[in-house]
């Protein structure tokens, strides 16, 4: 194990929410703070590679030796992620919006004293599973599940519903949104580890460390 075992290998990471505008002042997100993937895109750059991180709106600097692209919502998300492809691994951690307003108003909605305006919404593209499925495939998916009961079964689920490698699984039920530790489940075709309560730069770390251990067993394949 080198110390550099991902030098000359290019990892592709998504962090953050996403934005979803309905008019120009009001948009929906998701809550996330960006950390977890920003460590893990920090974590993979000190392990010598090079690192395409989108990034959907946050407050985070970009880490030393990273490429970031910033986006605001999902579609735009998605766009950056295809072409930032090929890349040897994929962490897709950025919490997407699954839906986005089927409607973008050009101005400002107003309050007219009626009743509240209805919002319909329309699915958005899941990024992980078109990852999963692109021509150029990573040698490596990796995607996050924050769950907050059958935290396990679920990951599983996820899995193979977007044909992802791993599904690193996360039980949000306590204080882990915006907050600096992770406690997470490493959920693949091996089984499940499970990693001790830890700061998330820690976790970036165990987690980037076993990604390269995997992707070197893969291209040696
Ligand atoms: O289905 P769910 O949102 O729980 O799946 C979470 C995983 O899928 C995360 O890795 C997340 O980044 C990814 N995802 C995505 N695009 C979406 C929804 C989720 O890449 N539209």
């Amino acid at each position: 194990r080198g110390h550099r075992p991902l030098k000359g290998k290019h990892v592709l990471v998504t962090a953050g929410p996403t934005w979803e505008a309905i008019d120009p002042v009001r948009y929906i997100a998701n809550r996330s703070s960006g950390k977890q993937g920003f460590a893990i895109a920090a974590a993979a750059a000190a392990l010598g590679a090079k690192v395409t991180l989108v990034s959907g709106p946050v407050s985070l600097k970009t880490p030393e030796g990273v490429k970031r692209i910033d986006v605001e919502s999902a579609q735009q998300m998605n766009d950056a992620v295809k072409k930032g492809l090929p890349a040897d691994i994929a962490v897709m951690v950025a919490a997407v919006a699954d839906w986005r307003p089927k409607e973008y108003k050009t101005e400002k909605m107003k309050k007219r004293g009626s009743a509240p305006p209805a919002l319909v919404l329309t699915e958005n593209p899941d990024i992980l599973t078109n990852v999963a499925a692109a021509s150029d495939r990573p040698s490596l998916v990796v995607g996050f599940a924050a769950e907050t009961e059958d935290v396990i079964e679920n990951a599983k689920k996820k899995r193979k519903r977007k044909a992802a490698d791993w599904i690193v699984a996360n039980d949000v039920s306590g204080n882990v949104m915006g907050g600096d530790t992770n406690r997470v489940h490493i959920v693949s075709d091996e089984g499940v580890e499970s990693l001790e309560e830890m700061p998330k730069l820690e976790v970036a770390m165990a987690l980037v460390q076993r990604m390269a251990d995997a992707l070197k067993a893969k291209q040696a394949d």
